[in-house]
């Protein structure tokens, strides 16, 4: 059968056959291994690798896995560190001594969660992710990402938080696009004058880290504001009826997280995948336990915890470290149910585990379908 024809101006830009990307996913490399990555390319969309939290030589390894399995452009996403605390220590360890110094409550509180699940103290090993500069000219963890990212094969670089300004200047050099991911108009224009190539406007539905406004609403007046530079939408898209209206609202194609974490070739636990085609809407929520921004995922038990504890979870970075070794500390006994689950509000309607190819296509096939429908159902003129 011939393969079916879905083209917008993001095609050409980015050398890819249909506008459909699989959304950078941090999460240690676990929602977006190299598999799902090709997968995505290789079906003719652009699969984004999510950087986050992986260290640089561990970077490189999957990138150069990514290009065992294909020669199709992939794209490479981070967090940058732009909105830490400014006065925050430069490193895991440190914050930790603060930690224990300024915040003994919040301390003795996960402690205590450790205690009633018996989880043993584990921390997590790495120093990445916290400091923004450098000091004495070495470089920052983020530094060394950014430089692993630009000396492999790799043809996009996602910045999902922070200021990516000095980032790009690297990546022209290279003929690289950047993309840059905002949740409201102003973060928009910021990006702009950074100089990314491509806006990606996630809404309020979407998995991960999120703002607060939803895609009806964000995503034409991100269009406007950032015109000529084209928009793609994140958040909630999980069949063709969602990128068509994607397409309405005046993106040139759709960035998807969630529904490309129930593919086969995704590496997140068994229980999260459960969560996801069993849950209802509602029961993946926002909250600022892991990581002390806003983020959209299963509304577990910890979390309710949190919740009923009333304690007010701490700023960035600080609650991210705390909270990032007590999911070290559940990983170790097994209990990935305590963990972290980030997903977005679109879990409601995914109901089949598949391969990320059929995932894929069926996104194609539906979002062709829709806008036939769209022709012989509306009539307007
Ligand atoms: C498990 C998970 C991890 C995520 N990690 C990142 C990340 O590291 N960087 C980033 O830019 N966005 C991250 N996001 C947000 C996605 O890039 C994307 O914008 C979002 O998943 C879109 O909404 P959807 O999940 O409804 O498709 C993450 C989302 C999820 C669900």
């Amino acid at each position: 059968m011939a393969r079916p024809i879905l083209k917008t101006a993001l095609c050409e830009r980015l050398g890819i056959e249909y506008p459909i990307l699989l959304a950078g996913m941090g999460s240690s490399g676990f929602a977006t291994p190299p598999a799902l990555v090709a997968a995505v390319s290789e079906a003719g969309g652009m699969g984004v690798l999510g950087g986050a939290g992986i260290p640089a030589e561990k970077l490189r390894q999957d990138i150069r896995a990514v290009r065992k399995l294909t020669r199709k452009p992939i794209g490479v996403d981070l967090l940058l560190p732009a909105r830490l605390a400014e006065d925050a220590p430069p490193t895991r360890s440190a914050v930790r001594e603060e930690l224990k110094r300024k915040f003994p409550r919040h301390v003795a509180f996960v402690a205590e969660l450790k205690r009633k699940y018996g989880l043993p103290d584990v921390v997590v090993e790495n120093e990445l992710v916290v400091a923004a500069h450098a000091e004495g000219g070495n470089k920052t963890p983020h530094e060394e990402q950014v430089d692993v990212i630009m000396a492999e094969d790799v043809q996009v670089f996602a910045a999902g938080l922070g200021d990516p300004s000095w980032v790009v200047p690297k990546a022209r050099r290279r003929g690289m696009q950047v993309i840059g991911l905002v949740g409201n108009v102003r973060h928009a224009q910021r990006q702009v004058a950074a100089g990314v190539d491509i806006v990606v406007a996630q809404g309020y539905e979407g998995g991960g880290h999120t703002g607060k406004i939803a895609n009806f609403p964000l995503l034409p007046q991100v269009v406007d504001a950032v015109s000529p530079v084209p928009v793609v939408a994140a958040g909630g898209i999980g069949d063709g009826r969602g990128v068509a209206a994607a397409l309405s609202l005046g993106a040139v194609g759709a960035w998807i997280g969630t529904a490309f974490l129930v593919a086969d070739e995704c590496a997140i636990p068994e229980i999260s995948k459960e969560r996801i085609v069993n849950g209802r809407s509602e029961d993946f929520d926002i909250c600022r336990v892991f990581s002390g921004k806003t983020m959209r995922g299963y509304r577990s038990e910890i979390v309710r915890a949190w919740e009923e504890a009333d304690i007010e979870p701490l700023p960035m970075p600080y609650q991210k470290i705390l909270m990032d070794d007590f999911c070290e500390s559940a990983a170790a006994a097994g209990r990935w149910d305590l963990r972290s689950n980030p997903a977005g509000q679109i879990a409601g309607m995914l109901k089949r585990r598949q391969p990320a190819k059929e995932i894929f296509e069926q996104l194609v096939a539906s979002t062709v379908a829709t806008l036939e429908r769209l022709k012989t159902t509306v009539t307007s003129g």
